[in-house]
């Protein structure tokens, strides 16, 4: 059965991560079933940090299409360069959005979104999918969530 998972409530986000990370290293150490480790992955970070919507896009053939998620239905499908994620697939580099209204080709899946994040998983120096983060207030991702979340998708690469 799985264990709920525990943040400390006021505390701040780097102590957040430093407590949400091992839980999750834990939560997905004993499952080989990709589908459901991305799943509770957007759980927990949906869950520990109420952002509107946390989930994967995978890379299948030519394009990213939409995995496990937490939040608004999204669109499904995203070319390789378009968007944020498309961006992040692209350059393999975690892309931060203050303002998504200023990132041009920003795929507008919410209306509710004001900022973003997406932190490409690597494996064998390829994109295997991307963690896409969306905030309903503007500014919310800096180098802190960078840092936390890049750990994480090297955790995640690491099951793959
Ligand atoms: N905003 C993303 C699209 C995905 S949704 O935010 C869930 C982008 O520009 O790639």
């Amino acid at each position: 059965m799985a264990e709920d998972i525990s943040v400390p409530v006021s505390a701040d986000k780097q102590a957040k991560y430093e407590s949400l990370l091992p839980q999750i290293s834990a939560l997905i150490g004993h499952e080989t079933d990709l589908v459901a480790n991305l799943a509770n992955v957007s759980a927990a970070l949906q869950m520990a940090f109420s952002f509107l919507w946390v989930g994967f896009y995978l890379k299948k053939e030519n394009e990213l299409v939409l995995g496990p998620f937490q939040g608004p239905v999204a669109c499904t499908r995203i070319a390789f360069g378009k968007g944020v994620c498309g961006a992040s697939y692209t350059q393999k580099e975690t892309i931060v959005v203050p303002d998504v209204e200023a990132f041009p080709g920003h795929i507008a899946c919410s209306s509710a979104s004001r900022s973003e994040i997406v932190v490409p998983v690597i494996k064998n120096g390829k994109v295997e999918m991307v963690l896409d983060i969306d905030s309903v207030e503007l500014n919310t991702f800096d180098e802190v969530d960078k840092k936390y979340l890049e750990q994480l998708a090297e955790a995640i690469a690491e099951k793959l």
